[in-house]
């Protein structure tokens, strides 16, 4: 529901903002209606917008309303927020805008402003002001402070329109008394406070009303809602029918008027605006009194005089007031007349007496509601000296015909009419003051000035009031007819002003012989002279039988023949009302004593209303109309000093339903409010106007040479612009702030091309705000690449050369670690000997030697670790030693062992050693098959142990021999083929001998005595070194092995030498040479 109500707010905004849907909802400022003199067209353009439930227009800034009577949802707050400070013709035309506008331009201006708000009876006046005073209530900054002040301006209303109100024919609410309310902003704009002046308040009312209307709200009101406790305190009852000022309508019940709840709101209300406990309870006592006045009866006495005896209702009234009953009594029946020297007191006939009690009520009734104003002015009076502008908002009765029109209403319509000369003047004198300000030719309007009735009404000496005053103080006998005799006398010719003597056969029918009628602005209206004295009978269910009778030319209250006549009647119940004529109204005469009876009241307020009083001044106090007249002067002074600002309120139909459009009584409307007369002075010359700076702003895309941008004077912009849109010579003037056009069709046909071209432009100011988007993307992202960019080659920069410095400390360290390598450790070289000792412990794992044998393979170490690397080097053989030895078999042991020996006998002894070592010794090198089975069998006991292969040279000659060498465990043995040649027993063996060079020739040296016995043996064998250390195992002859150096000599037998020889060449032989020795070459070896 909400959502919808918000949508149907912004469908009208959508909806009045495009000029396409003209046709539809009609145009929202009348001076852009192309036919601005005709009637028709006017009405045709409301009653459209009507239908769409556009109530307000514009004509230019006045505003026009028509009373829709129905809640429209155009008063939220979120309304109140969109027209908050804006331009007032960006939106559609809203009570708000103009409420806005208004502040805006005091708070510029720091000047005074007035919004002006007319219309007849019931045309939405009163709601109008509301909204004013709500939306700035809302609108408005605020402090704390503040809202109370706002708080009591708000809740005044209620309490205004309790006491002020009534029902009416034409208004169920109609406020019956004018209200001029100044709402007083700070310099911040805050509104900090409120002053309220009342006009001429229809008192009349309190005891009379018309068929149809009732009395002021607060009665029944109090009747109605008010608590048990409080009415039986004030002794009323609670119902309306027992009070004779509340039934004369017959209509106290109402039903758009909830009574009980509005009670509620008033005495809500009145502890807000502080009232204290004291001043509610004199308030309703007084209230409460009027209706007790009201149920006062007088009878006749025998002469006809009025009477009250133990009247129950004045019992009341006094107490209430707290006026002696006496006093009171007599103060309503006798009036006091003053001869020359002394008082005579002169009794009242009934009429006469009733006369009086209405007086008195009305009296009381209108002063208390004086007091209220003033007590209500005090609450939201702001006693801060400190200066303060202020926005005045005038609602004040509109123009009231009625089937019988009395002093009231000729009091309300002369207000009407001077309202509308203001409003004349003002208009006129700021067209032309506008004209004049853009220097601009004035062309002058024809319209209707009703200076003429306001002339007749309130000239000096000459206009209707001054003839009703002077008629009302002259001494003698003056009536209502004596009264309109002068005005026929006097005003006879006067085109405005008729009366049934003066009229025509056709015109008469329609008048009185009491009656005046005047040709208003609005209308015209006739008014009744002449007072009442209406006698009627209440029967059962509260109606009443009326027999008016005019009161009589000669005497107002001489009529109790006819009275008297009722009063004997058998009618249950007697209703006499009087009502006044113009000469008593204007009189309002209280006749002095009872003021005084007044004066002695307890009830606070009634004192105080009574005391301020001309009591003892002898002059007359100032006739009704005279003050109204100028109390309208000074309002009119008050207004005419500040800036005005309209709202014309229209009534859509007379029986208040909502969405009937009264074509008649809205042309009427129209016509007498001016509205056509105000169109045509604002469209005298020109439709439109708009400051040269707005209408550029707006129109620019028209022309290529404003579009985008216009650098010169705005001035001059629109010029250019609207000869680009070719403005003929007379359809546009330029003033010095604005531009005038005369025809609103140029007006829109410019707005209709701005419509199309603005679609056109907002493709393409989409299309230019894409792609700006997108280089403004592509921008932001090309310069976050960039700074990212920038900050990643920072970081990196910043790494590198964190890195480069490190390396160049590194470097500097290492160069200087170099440079005293070769010192003791110092800070200084510590990392490098560190570094040199790891890199050369790394190089060195990688390259031990691999074999036990490898003895040369060892890394050369630095000087720091020379120590270490011997030991390392031992550590590691011995770990390769122990490893090898670990690996090797019992064979190689054995072979080991042997060649262990072989190395103890040998080495560096014999040249041929070394290439021998790596040769593998073997068991044997003639396996036993191969031996000789004779041989063998002579041996065999002995056991062979090795046996090889050998050359064995002749003692004598050297012949060489191929033979076996057989070694047993006793014995060597050289056999051939299957004979031993020679027995070598290991006892016998003394020595052997091998040359030092590489030949392989070993001498077995034996013992010999005896000559038979063959001497040394000289043998070749190619496994010297194997021979020799099985030799050696075998017999035990280690140290029997020698290597000699030189020659040997040996025995070839007892007694007789033998040598051999040694030497190297190029070619290994044996031979024996010329001197009888053997001689042996063998190669050289390189080893040695
Ligand atoms: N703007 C409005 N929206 C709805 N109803 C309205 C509006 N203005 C007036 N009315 C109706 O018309 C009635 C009479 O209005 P009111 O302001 O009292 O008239 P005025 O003060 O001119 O005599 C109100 O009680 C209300 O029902
Ligand atoms: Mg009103």
């Amino acid at each position: 529901m909400q959502g919808h109500k918000a949508q149907g707010a912004q469908g009208q905004l959508d909806m009045e903002g495009a000029l396409t849907a003209r046709d539809r909802v009609g145009i929202q400022d009348f001076v852009l209606l192309d036919t601005h003199t005709s009637e028709t067209a006017f009405l045709g353009n409301l009653k459209k917008r009507f239908s769409e439930d556009l109530i307000y227009t514009y004509i230019g800034t006045l505003l026009v309303s028509v009373n829709p009577y129905k809640e429209l949802d155009i008063y939220s707050k979120k309304q109140m927020d969109i027209y908050m400070g804006v331009n007032f013709f960006e939106l559609p035309p809203h009570i708000y805008a103009l409420a806005d506008n208004a502040y805006h331009t005091m708070m510029a201006e720091a000047n005074n402003h007035f919004i002006l708000i007319s219309g007849e009876s019931g045309a939405g006046k009163t709601e109008a002001s509301k909204k004013i005073l709500q939306y700035y209530a809302v609108s408005c900054p605020s402090t704390t402070l503040l809202d109370s002040v706002r708080d009591r301006m708000l809740v005044s209303n209620p309490v205004l329109e309790a006491f002020g109100n009534a029902k009416t024919l034409k208004n169920d609410n109609s406020s019956r008394f004018g209200k001029y309310m100044d709402i007083q902003f700070d310099i911040q704009g805050d509104a900090v406070g409120g002053h309220i002046l009342s006009y001429l308040l229809e008192k009349s009312r309190v005891v009379h009303q018309n068929h149809g209307e009732r009395n002021f709200h607060i009665f029944y009101q109090l009747v109605e809602g008010g608590e048990e406790d409080l009415l039986h305190q004030l002794g009323l009852e609670s119902n309306c029918q027992h009070y004779s000022y509340l039934v004369q309508d017959e209509c106290a019940n109402v039903t758009s008027i909830n009574d009980k709840n509005d009670w509620k709101t008033v005495r809500n209300a009145l502890s807000v605006i502080d009232f204290d406990e004291s001043d509610i309870q004199h308030l309703f006592g007084i209230i409460a009194s009027v209706l007790h006045l009201g149920n006062v009866q007088f009878e006749a006495d025998s002469k006809g005089y009025a009477t009250l005896n133990k009247n129950t209702e004045l019992r009341w009234v006094s107490t209430l007031l707290g006026i002696n009953v006496q006093v009171l009594q007599e103060g309503l029946t006798y009036r006091k007349i003053e001869a020359k020297t002394d008082e005579v007191l002169s009794p009242f006939t009934v009429d006469h007496a009733i006369y009086a009690r209405n007086a008195l009520a009305k009296a009381i009734y209108g002063r208390t509601f004086t007091w209220l104003v003033n007590k209500i002015n005090d609450s939201m009076e702001n006693k801060e000296p400190s200066r303060k502008t202020v926005i005045g908002l005038l609602d004040i009765y509109g123009f009231e015909v009625f089937y019988v029109n009395s002093f009231e209403q000729f009091c309300i319509n002369y207000c009407n009419e001077k309202l509308q000369q203001l409003f004349i003047q003002l208009t006129l004198k700021s067209e032309q003051e506008e004209y004049e300000a853009e220097g601009i030719g004035w062309e002058p309007v024809q319209f209707f000035n009703n200076k003429i009735i306001c002339d007749l009404v309130e000239e000096k000496h000459r206009g209707i009031i001054s003839v009703l005053d002077e008629e009302c103080l002259r001494p003698g006998e003056a009536t209502d007819f004596t009264f309109l005799e002068k005005l026929e006398e006097k005003m006879g010719s006067h085109p405005h002003f008729i009366t049934h003597k003066l009229s025509d056969k056709k015109i008469r029918k329609t008048l009185d012989r009491g009656d005046f009628r005047l040709l208003h602005y609005a209308g015209e209206v006739t008014y009744c002279v002449v007072g009442k004295v209406s006698h009627g009978l209440r029967l059962n269910g509260g109606i009443t039988l009326l027999l008016n009778v005019p009161t009589c030319p000669t005497s107002r209250f001489h009529c109790h023949s006819h009275m008297s006549l009722l009063t004997h009647h058998s009618f249950s119940h007697v209703v006499v009302c009087v009502i006044p004529g113009f000469i008593d109204k204007n009189n309002d005469m209280l006749y002095r004593n009872i003021k005084d009876v007044m004066r002695q009241s307890k009830n606070a307020i009634v004192r105080e209303c009574f005391a301020s009083t001309e009591s003892d001044s002898r002059r007359r106090p100032e006739t009704v109309a005279s003050q109204f007249k100028s109390s309208l002067l000074g309002l009119t002074d008050i207004l005419m000093s500040k800036e005005p600002w309209y709202v014309r309120c229209l009534k859509s139909n007379e029986s208040k339903q909502p969405g009937r459009f009264d074509d008649v009584l809205v042309r009427h409307q129209v016509k007498y409010l001016g509205l056509m007369e105000h169109l045509r002075v604002r469209r005298a010359g020109f439709a439109y106007r708009r400051r040269y700076e707005l209408f550029l702003q707006r129109y620019k895309p028209l022309c290529p040479a404003t579009w985008p941008h216009w650098r010169g004077v705005a001035a001059e912009g629109v010029e250019v612009l609207v000869q680009h849109l070719g403005y003929l010579p007379d359809e546009y003037k330029m003033g010095r702030t604005k531009i005038f056009i005369r025809h609103p069709r140029t007006l829109f046909a410019t707005e209709d091309a701005f419509e199309v071209c603005k679609h056109k432009l907002a493709s393409r100011i989409q299309a230019q705000y894409k792609g700006y988007r997108q280089k403004g993307e592509f921008r932001r992202q090309k310069e976050a690449a960039t700074k990212i960019e920038t900050c990643w080659r920072g970081v990196q920069a910043r790494k590198e050369k964190e890195r480069r410095q490190w390396a160049v400390k590194v470097i500097k360290k290492f160069i200087k670690g170099y440079m005293t390598r070769g010192e003791a450790k110092t800070t200084d070289n510590s990392e490098y000997l560190a570094f040199v000792r790891q890199n050369y412990l790394n190089r060195l794992k990688d390259n031990l030697p691999k074999t036990v044998l490898d003895k040369i393979s060892w890394l050369t170490p630095p000087p720091v670790l020379t120590e270490a690397s011997a030991i390392l080097r031992q550590l590691h053989m011995r770990v390769m030693v122990t490893r090898y030895v670990r690996g090797i078999t019992a064979q190689q042991k054995a072979q080991l062992q042997l060649k262990g020996i072989t190395s103890v006998i040998f080495k560096d002894k014999k040249d041929s050693y070394p290439q021998s070592v790596s040769q593998p010794f073997v068991d044997t090198r003639i396996s036993e098959q191969d031996i000789n089975m004779k041989v063998l069998q002579m041996i065999r006991h002995e056991r062979i142990k090795y046996s090889v292969p050998v050359v064995k040279y002749d003692r004598n000659g050297f012949k060489p021999r191929p033979r076996q060498l057989i070694l047993t465990q006793t014995a060597a043995y050289v056999v051939d083929e299957a004979k031993i040649k020679q027995k070598v027993q290991y006892t016998t063996l003394k020595g052997v001998s091998v040359s030092t060079l590489s030949d392989s020739i070993i001498i077995f040296h034996i013992a010999s005595e005896d000559v038979k016995q063959k001497g040394d043996l000289v043998i070749q064998c190619d496994h010297l070194f194997e021979v020799l250390t099985k030799l050696s195992v075998v017999a035990n002859k280690q140290s029997a092995i020698n290597v000699v150096q030189g020659s040997i000599s040996f025995q070839i037998q007892a007694g007789k030498e033998g040598i051999v020889d040694f030497s190297s060449g190029q070619e290994s032989m044996v031979y024996k040479d010329k001197n009888g020795h053997l001689m042996v070459v063998s190669t050289r070896t390189k080893a040695r």
